[in-house]
């Protein structure tokens, strides 16, 4: 089958590779019928992040279930699924609190298992790791609720919006924009929309933000003290994993608001606690913890949410390598790609 491989050293490549098979009994494997590429497959690539060679890329998809082992109780063959981006046991202290994100049996796609952008996936502890997909909603609409959705409602959820809360995001990629759709939910007044590229501050216009900032025409902090009546940001969401986007929060939110972190980061950062505290501000972060996907999905289907103008391009899996160079390097005014398999 073809699948994209992470070759190591910074290097990727669409190959021919074995087709998966049940390897445990609680596996399934998966028929992919879409994927995307996520921030973090380029971090793989660029950062190196603990990855091994010759594992397979990916950990958004969604496609019809192909075999099931003799243990799994949720599903069957020709259903249609949602993978979601970690795998959990659904069994364990941590996934029982829940926290399926600390799960003892845990595991990554492209560490300990192949990814998805490939025709085939297997999934292990599928009960817990794959969703399904309830009729009427399309393929392209549930793409985005196994990773980048539940990221962005985890971020909503961390900032803890109260109705009326200015809420400005950090980021108008596709986690900010999902953590903007997902702030909706909790009724902001107002939410701000902050990135340095334009077309990306046009899709968060388009998708709803009340007010952008473009971070490299403008001093953020100020900008979103004349957006608030010089209070500040009631909460704010950092969408990007970087020392600026997170000193900008700092410095724009309200004081006693609520940083939440979303973003990931490959260096340490300085943080101004002497601010911090003097301003009561809370900051709560975590990689994502995907829970209630059955909810997310829901939202989705009744049309509270619509992920799918994050989508701006949908190619082939051939083309997928050209496809990365275009998400890394933002080319072509895209935000996300789906890859049809
Ligand atoms: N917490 C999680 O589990 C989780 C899950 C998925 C992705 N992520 C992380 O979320 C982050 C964003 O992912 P993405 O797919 O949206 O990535 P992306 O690179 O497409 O988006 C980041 C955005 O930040 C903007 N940006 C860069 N520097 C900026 C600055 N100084 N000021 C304002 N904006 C700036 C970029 O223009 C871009 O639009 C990544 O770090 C990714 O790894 C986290
Ligand atoms: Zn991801
Ligand atoms: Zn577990």
């Amino acid at each position: 089958m073809k699948a994209l491989v992470y070759e190591g050293s910074g290097k990727i490549a669409l190959k021919d590779v074995p087709r998966p098979h049940i390897e445990q009994d609680t596996d399934v494997i998966v028929r992919v019928a879409l994927t995307a590429i996520c921030a973090s497959d380029l971090h793989v690539i660029h950062w190196g992040y603990n990855r091994p060679p010759n594992k397979i890329l990916g950990h958004e998809f969604v496609g019809v279930i192909d075999e099931v082992g003799s243990g799994v109780k949720r599903f069957k063959a020709g259903e249609r699924v949602l993978g979601i981006c970690t795998i959990q046991c659904g069994q364990c202290p941590e996934c029982n609190r829940g926290f399926p994100v600390y799960c003892h049996n845990g595991m990554r796609y492209s560490k300990e298992i192949d990814g998805a952008q490939a025709e085939y996936v297997r999934i292990p502890f599928a009960d817990a790791s794959v969703e399904p997909i309830p009729d009427g909603i399309s393929y392209e609409d549930a793409l985005l609720v196994g990773d980048i959705f539940p990221t962005g409602f985890m971020g909503a959820q961390y900032g803890s919006i109260v109705p009326g809360d200015v809420v400005a995001v950090f980021g108008a990629g596709p986690v900010g924009l999902a953590a903007m759709e997902a702030a909706r939910l909790f009724g902001p007044s107002q939410i701000i929309a902050v990135d340095i590229l334009d077309y990306r501050l046009d899709k968060a216009r388009e998708m709803g933000a009340d007010t952008v900032i473009n971070a490299q025409k403008d001093d953020v902090a100020q900008a979103i003290g004349a957006a608030t009546g010089g209070k500040g940001a009631d909460v704010s969401i950092e969408a990007v994993g970087s020392a600026p986007t997170l000193q900008g929060a700092i410095a724009s939110t309200a004081k006693g608001g609520n940083v939440s972190i979303i973003g990931i980061f490959r260096d340490p950062v300085e943080i101004p606690m002497h601010t911090m505290v003097h301003q009561g501000l809370s900051i709560r972060m975590s990689v994502v913890n995907v829970s209630g996907i059955d909810r997310l999905m829901a939202l989705v289907g009744k049309g509270k949410v619509d992920l799918k103008p994050i989508i701006t391009h949908t190619m082939p899996l051939d083309d997928i390598e050209r496809a990365y160079q275009m998400f890394d390097e933002k080319l072509d005014g895209c935000v996300k790609i789906a890859l049809r398999v």
